[in-house]
């Protein structure tokens, strides 16, 4: 049964509550600059507003949630503000990762690890297997994430496993992705105004409904994301088809 926040909206609205929801959780350094703060001091609202965001996809029975944390693109910042990033991601996973283990979350990561800094890594596997067997809400972690890179490791390794050129499929080469086995995310959320999608998940949104919202991802609350699912319900999915097709007509 879907939980309808306090404030949901008396009108009648079908809820359709999408499957896999992804964020670029854009935005933290202009929330930060707002208030003369650090930009550093926007990073860490926003790690504080990812538990909202996930304890709220729970309440709203949305299965999977992928985050984008980090691109391939981020590690050309500045290196203070990497190496605060990265001190930033130790930190919330060892504060969080037992009580996410305790609310069922089953965390995966996209994205590659050579690179990363041992002591994170190994901060990273153990949440992720400490978390596998969880099935109430699959959160995916983007972490050095590139869409780009994603399609040439999976080719890298399509070419190493021998793969002939007639046997590939759209199905097998979803295999070979970070999010082999999970469905394609149905909503993809931005935060903080921007209209492009900064080489996440390119593959995968290939047919996914886009909220662009002018919020920072630090103000990005519970009601902001039911928000955006009442939005994804008023939407018409084609995937390619007519009105009449899909019975919208
Ligand atoms: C998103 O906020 C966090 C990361 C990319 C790691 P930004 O740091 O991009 O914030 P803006 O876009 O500069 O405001
Ligand atoms: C996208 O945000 C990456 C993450 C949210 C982790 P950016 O702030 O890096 O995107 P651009 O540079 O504005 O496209
Ligand atoms: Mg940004």
């Amino acid at each position: 049964m879907m939980a309808i926040p306090d404030n949901a909206t008396k009108e009648q609205i079908q809820i359709v509550t999408p499957k896999h929801v992804a964020i670029i959780m854009d935005g933290n350094g202009r929330w930060a600059k707002k208030r003369g703060l650090p930009r550093n001091a926007g990073h860490r609202a926003g790690a504080e507003n990812l538990r909202r965001i996930i304890n709220a996809s729970v309440e709203f029975g949305i299965e999977i949630l992928t985050i984008y944390a980090f691109s391939t693109e981020n590690w050309d910042r500045p290196k203070l503000e990497v190496q605060a990033l990265m001190k930033l991601f130790a930190r919330v996973l060892n504060k969080e990762s037992q009580s996410l283990h305790e609310q069922g979350v089953c965390i995966h990561h996209l994205g590659e690890l050579t690179g990363v800094n041992p002591d994170l890594t190994r901060k990273l596997h153990d949440a992720l297997e400490l978390t596998k067997h969880n099935e109430r809400l699959i959160l995916n972690v983007a972490f050095n994430y590139g869409g780009r890179s994603e399609i040439m490791h999976a080719v890298r390794q399509m070419l190493a496993d021998g793969i002939a050129a007639d046997d590939l499929n759209e199905e097998l080469f979803n295999s070979y992705l970070f999010t082999k086995g999970l469905p394609d995310p149905d909503l993809v959320i931005r935060t903080s105004g921007e209209l492009r999608i900064s080489n996440f998940l390119i593959w995968q949104a290939a047919y996914a409904e886009l909220y662009p919202t002018p919020v920072y991802w630090p103000d990005f609350g519970r009601d902001e994301l039911w928000g955006a699912i009442e939005a994804y319900s008023q939407r018409n999915r084609r995937f390619g088809q007519t009105d009449e097709q899909i019975g919208k007509a």
